[in-house]
């Protein structure tokens, strides 16, 4: 099984996010503050109902917004590790 795709609303520093993952490895780049980690964060928390930053939900939540989202999609398909 393997992510392959994501999409947030008013989380952290996103207003609108939607990426899409490869079924083999994916690099995330990015300059300092970017929001490289808030990406890596969402996943998190979408598979176990909290963050592995904070313990206060409300940070994850976009400033002065009311609510945020986060939705992903998960394939039955076995990742392609191989690097060839
Ligand atoms: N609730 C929030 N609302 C808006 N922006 C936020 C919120 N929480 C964090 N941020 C912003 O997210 C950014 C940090 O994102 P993140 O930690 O994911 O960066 P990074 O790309 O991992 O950086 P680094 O390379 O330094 O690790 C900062 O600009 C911070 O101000
Ligand atoms: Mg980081």
């Amino acid at each position: 099984m393997y992510i392959e795709n994501i999409s947030l609303k008013n989380y952290r520093n996103y207003t609108e996010l939607n990426l899409t993952f490869e079924n083999k490895v994916n690099v995330i780049l990015g300059e300092n503050a970017q929001g490289k980690t808030n990406v890596m964060e969402s996943i998190f928390v979408l598979a176990m109902a909290k963050s592995h930053r904070t313990s206060n939900d409300k940070e994850l939540i976009r400033w002065d917004e009311e609510y945020a989202k986060i939705e992903g999609r998960v394939r039955r398909e076995i990742p392609q590790y191989h690097l060839s």
